[in-house]
């Protein structure tokens, strides 16, 4: 697919992120449009009881039109997705989750059956989670997350990991342990 639309969701913080040019490297390796949203600047806002109450009712009228929409709307529609965010404190950074709360949208990117089971609506066949750790990486609260919440209730049926890890330990080569990684995505 030529043209595919590759969401990029990028959740990290420092300018000089090595997780963020492992990223890219993918991104160029993927090929399409890659459609970039920089967490840090995307003026996302946390649920308050207004906005929530807000949000119930607009899903209850199925009326997505509203911009605080938008975010999920993108998600839903992208043909690949690849989020990239450092591994921080066992997880990634509260900005990711400050996104995937405003993405969770009832009736956009997930929907229930009449037995109660999420059934998901989005377009993407494959979600990539690219980190970087300064130690060594466990996956569970990160990419452990996203590969349920993409496989069991966004209909993502495929995910992958990419992952640099002993990044900040002494006697570690953080560039070449970056390089490597890259030189192996460029062989996918
Ligand atoms: C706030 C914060 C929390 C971190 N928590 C962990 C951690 O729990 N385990 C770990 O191995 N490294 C941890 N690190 C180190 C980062 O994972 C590591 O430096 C990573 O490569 C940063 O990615 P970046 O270069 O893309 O910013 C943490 C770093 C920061 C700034």
């Amino acid at each position: 697919m030529q043209d595919k639309k590759v969401l990029y969701i990028n959740a990290c913080v420092r300018s000089d992120s090595r997780t963020d040019r492992i990223a890219r490297a993918l991104l160029a390796r993927l090929g399409g449009i890659p459609e970039e949203v920089r967490l840090a600047e995307a003026g996302l806002q946390p649920l308050s009881e207004e906005r929530l109450n807000r949000r119930t009712r607009l899903i209850e009228q199925e009326d997505y039109s509203d911009p605080m929409f938008d975010p999920a709307r993108q998600f839903q529609a992208a043909d690949e997705i690849v989020v990239a965010a450092p591994y921080w404190d066992l997880s990634f950074p509260a900005i990711l989750k400050l996104y995937l709360e405003n993405i969770y949208v009832t009736g956009l990117v997930s929907e229930y059956t009449e037995e109660g089971m999420p059934r998901g609506l989005c377009r993407a066949r494959k979600l990539w989670y690219v980190t970087t750790a300064g130690g060594p990486y466990v996956p569970d609260f990160s990419y452990g997350y996203l590969r349920t919440l993409a496989k069991d209730y966004f209909g993502i049926p495929e995910t992958a990991l990419i992952h640099a890890e002993m990044l900040d330990v002494e006697g570690f080569d953080a560039e070449a342990l970056v390089d490597a990684k890259i030189a192996e995505i460029q062989r996918l």
